[in-house]
């Protein structure tokens, strides 16, 4: 179907409101159900309301309002899991990375964030008998940490052809806050076409941090994370896909027993996020992770190691 086409079938959408969706890149009915009314209204000229009833036409023609129960068990039934690549941090998770969430790895530097981010990117592409989607991953990437060369070695490790590997991951350094959202915006257009399974974004808010720093910004900060997160949210929901983005840690001074680190954010990374996994360092190249706030996994910890295969269980 056209893109044209399909999106006159939301109520409310004409043809000329149609072409002008499409001239702004939002060719899918999925793509207008998750922009902010905002920018619908900019896009199309309009009033903010008029924007909200078309968003809203487009969610209910997706099934976004209400569903029974019943519907909303065949949803998550279709709900699929990446494997990391080690055993024991399967386990912890409960089979590997769930699509329709939000993954959280935080930890101090070092840690293994980007690491996984890496080794995720490729475990995504494997058949699902081993542990993949079939599918490709997106890699939005803040800080300018990644590494395709890491990407053969771990490709390699799994079987797979190096240059299929690194072609199957769409990359794009993000390189400030208002960039980021824009590519998470951009990463709609794609999803289904390039049958995207698995979107990193590493690392979540530093570009925030930097950019409202102190007590006066915090809260414009706080609720530009917290739309950011609710459009990664809606976009694993709708496309059926895992979201994975890594967090630092700060320091808590004012805590002199256990963990004197807490993971930035605050409130708002820590309800959106629907699974948090801390990582922290072992002896050697063993590291280990730990799960927390979760719906539904039990306070555990896992161990793996980072080598040149990438992340794998401790031999
Ligand atoms: N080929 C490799 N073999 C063994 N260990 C490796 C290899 N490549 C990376 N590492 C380990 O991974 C660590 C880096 O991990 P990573 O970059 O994932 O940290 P991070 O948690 O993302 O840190 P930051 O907060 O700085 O982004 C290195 O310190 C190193 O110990
Ligand atoms: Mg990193």
């Amino acid at each position: 179907m056209s893109s044209i086409k399909s999106l006159k079938a939301i109520k409310g959408v004409g043809p000329a409101t149609a072409q002008k969706l499409v001239e702004a890149g939002i060719t899918t009915v999925e793509a207008v159900a998750i922009t902010p009314v905002k920018t619908l209204a900019e896009i199309l000229g309009c009033s903010e309301e008029k924007a909200s009833q078309i968003a809203q036409a487009a969610r209910e023609l997706l099934g976004l309002s209400f569903m029974t129960a019943e519907e909303f068990y065949e949803r998550r039934r279709r709900i699929g899991l990446i494997s990391t690549g080690c055993k024991a941090l399967d386990d912890l998770l409960g089979g590997g990375v769930e699509t329709q969430a939000i993954t959280e790895f935080v930890g101090e530097f070092g840690t293994g964030k980007t690491q996984l981010c890496h080794q995720l990117s490729v475990m995504v592409q494997l058949p699902k008998e081993k542990g993949g989607l079939d599918g490709r991953a997106i890699y939005i990437d803040t800080e300018g940490t990644f590494r395709p060369e890491r990407i053969v070695q771990i490709a390699q490790y799994r079987g797979l052809d190096p240059k299929e590997a690194l072609k199957n991951i769409i990359y794009a350094r993000a390189y400030n806050s208002d960039h980021q959202v824009a590519l998470v915006e951009e990463a709609t257009k794609i999803i289904e076409e390039k049958n995207v399974k698995l979107l990193i974004i590493d690392s979540l808010i530093s570009h925030f941090r930097a950019e409202y720093p102190g007590r006066e910004t915090l809260a414009v900060r706080q609720q530009k994370i917290n739309q950011h997160i609710h459009q990664l949210l809606r976009l694993a929901d709708i496309y059926n896909i895992a979201v994975v983005v890594t967090n630092q840690v700060m320091a808590q001074p004012d805590v002199f027993f256990g963990n004197p680190t807490k993971p930035v954010g605050g409130n708002i990374v820590a309800h959106g996020c629907t699974y948090r996994i801390w990582l922290r360092k072992g002896k050697d190249n063993k590291r280990i992770a730990k799960i927390f706030d979760s719906p539904k996994h039990p306070e555990s910890e896992a161990v793996f190691a980072i080598t040149d295969e990438g992340i794998v269980d401790i031999r």
